[in-house]
């Protein structure tokens, strides 16, 4: 290993799925089958860039116990000669079927096929070739990321469009068989949506239909979001007549391309790609892998709002507890027992008097994050840019207004993500701070309060690689 491989070995991920090499990117196809959760990835084993992508695969019992099998479907043939790209899963007749986007080139025309594969044993695929030839009249070849879903009527699929005019949108398609299909209709009519929406998902929680997809646009004065390439929600209740103006599912600079799943008892269970199209290398690539999924979230709807929270099976990746109470905040507070790269973090604050506090996460002497609560902007504002190696942003989130706040921080070795407000607002980032930077403080501007702490130190997952019977070692 060369000496920037080593050094850059400590960034990887301990309870965070990531690539044993290459670059991942979406998840995919994330279902339950034959006993295990199974997340299918977007994944170049062959470099740090994007290129022609296979499916990589993870599956667990537990969603704590991964092993890592061969890719599920890799490029190569003449309908997904240059990728096969994002897409969806479901279980029909004790079987599993894969839709996805099978992507060629020809010079600098781009073709897409929307393509089938199925697996009796959930590991080895069988492509079926395409189900959809082209996109319809209208609509140029940005036509990918097939969700699919089974109804009493037959098949449904949303997939990310771009009109002849340049603009994105996301469309829905009807069929009986999987064989002809029949547009249905555009999900997002209006033209607010950059150039192209990926990855759109369509599914009801709690009596709502949500749908979620990923703008991409050119950052700018007009672009409402603050990431070029966004990850969005829009939601409907029964007595509406369209989608609600889109929120952003996550407010950090490093989340994109979210899909969801059901489990067993019915919860919905969303997995996002910790990244970002416009940055396609990080520090990591050093030691030959870069990015990682997020944590597994539990979508809930809390008054009016979409809510994430890590999924509770995480809890048994905690050590002991260390719980504090009534902690005044004067200048700056430390506690010897409270510091790490990997660990949980349970904060509540109150401040009588409106100003700020910062917490700093993973400081070293020449590195810090620092997640500052600004009560009198309500705001959440989250600073990257001294993070550590590689570059790094403001980052801000709309808070209601409130004296108290409560905050569920996780930090892997290269991540962070701050669930607030019950998780209803919510910011991922990749950080990679310098190695032994483990250092966790407050600062209070004026008057502030811990009114109730809980730190864990986290242990690492297990993963497995099936191929080399190797472990995946953090
Ligand atoms: C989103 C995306 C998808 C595409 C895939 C290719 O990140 O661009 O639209 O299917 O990645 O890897």
């Amino acid at each position: 290993m060369s000496n920037k491989a080593i050094a850059a070995a400590h960034w990887r991920p301990a309870f965070h799925l990531s690539p044993a090499q290459g670059l991942m990117n979406d998840p995919n196809g994330l279902i339950h089958f034959a006993g295990h959760y199974h997340v299918f990835f977007q994944w170049n084993p062959h470099a740090c860039t994007h290129g022609a992508k296979s499916w990589g695969h993870a599956s667990s019992p537990n969603l704590l116990d991964w092993t890592i099998h061969p890719p599920a479907l890799e490029p190569g043939d003449w309908y997904d000669s240059h990728g096969c790209y994002s897409g969806s899963a479901w279980v029909m007749d004790g079987r599993l079927w894969l839709i996805y986007t099978g992507n060629v080139r020809e010079g600098t025309e781009r073709k897409s096929y929307q393509c089938l594969a199925v697996s009796d044993d959930g590991i080895h695929f069988a492509k079926q070739g395409p189900t959809l030839h082209h996109p319809p009249a209208g609509y140029t070849t940005h036509f990918r990321d097939p969700r699919l879903w089974q109804n009493e009527d037959g098949f449904h699929m949303v997939i990310g469009a771009q009109r002849n005019n340049g603009s994105g949108t996301i469309l829905h398609f009807h069929s009986q068989t999987l064989q002809n299909w029949t547009l249905c209709g555009e999900l997002l009519p209006d033209n607010k949506h950059g150039y192209m929406c990926e990855c759109p998902e369509l599914f009801t929680l709690q009596n709502r239909q949500l749908l979620l997809f990923c703008p991409q646009g050119p950052e700018g004065e007009s672009w409402p979001y603050p990431n070029a390439n966004a990850s969005c929600y829009c939601s409907m209740d029964q007595n509406d007549s369209g989608f609600a103006k889109p929120q952003l599912l996550d407010y950090g600079p490093d989340f994109y391309a979210a899909q969801t799943m059901q489990d067993l008892d019915g919860k919905r269970i969303m997995w996002g790609w910790m990244g970002r199209p416009e940055q396609p290398h990080t520090p990591s690539v050093a030691a030959g892998w870069t990015h990682c999924l997020s944590v597994p979230r539990v979508l809930d709807w809390h008054d009016g709002q979409l809510s994430q929270q890590p999924h509770p099976a995480l809890q048994a990746l905690r050590g002991d507890c260390l719980q504090l109470a009534n902690q005044a905040i004067s200048g700056q507070w430390q506690h010897p027992g409270v510091h790490g790269e990997c660990c949980e973090l349970d904060i509540t604050l109150s401040t009588t008097d409106g100003s700020a506090c910062h917490i700093m996460l993973r400081q070293g002497p020449h590195c810090h994050t620092r997640l500052s609560w600004l009560p009198a902007m309500e705001e959440l504002e989250l600073d990257t840019r001294h993070s550590g190696t590689g570059d790094g942003r403001i980052s801000r989130a709309p808070l209601p207004a409130s004296t108290r706040m409560h905050l569920r921080l996780l930090l892997d070795r290269s991540s962070l993500e701050i669930f607030a407000n019950d998780g209803k607002v919510v910011l991922s980032a990749c950080l990679f701070p310098d190695r032994g930077a483990e250092g966790i403080s407050l600062l209070a501007d004026g008057s502030a309060h811990i009114e109730h702490l809980a730190f864990w130190p986290i242990k690492p997952m297990n993963v497995h690689i099936a191929e080399t019977r190797e472990d995946l070692a953090p």
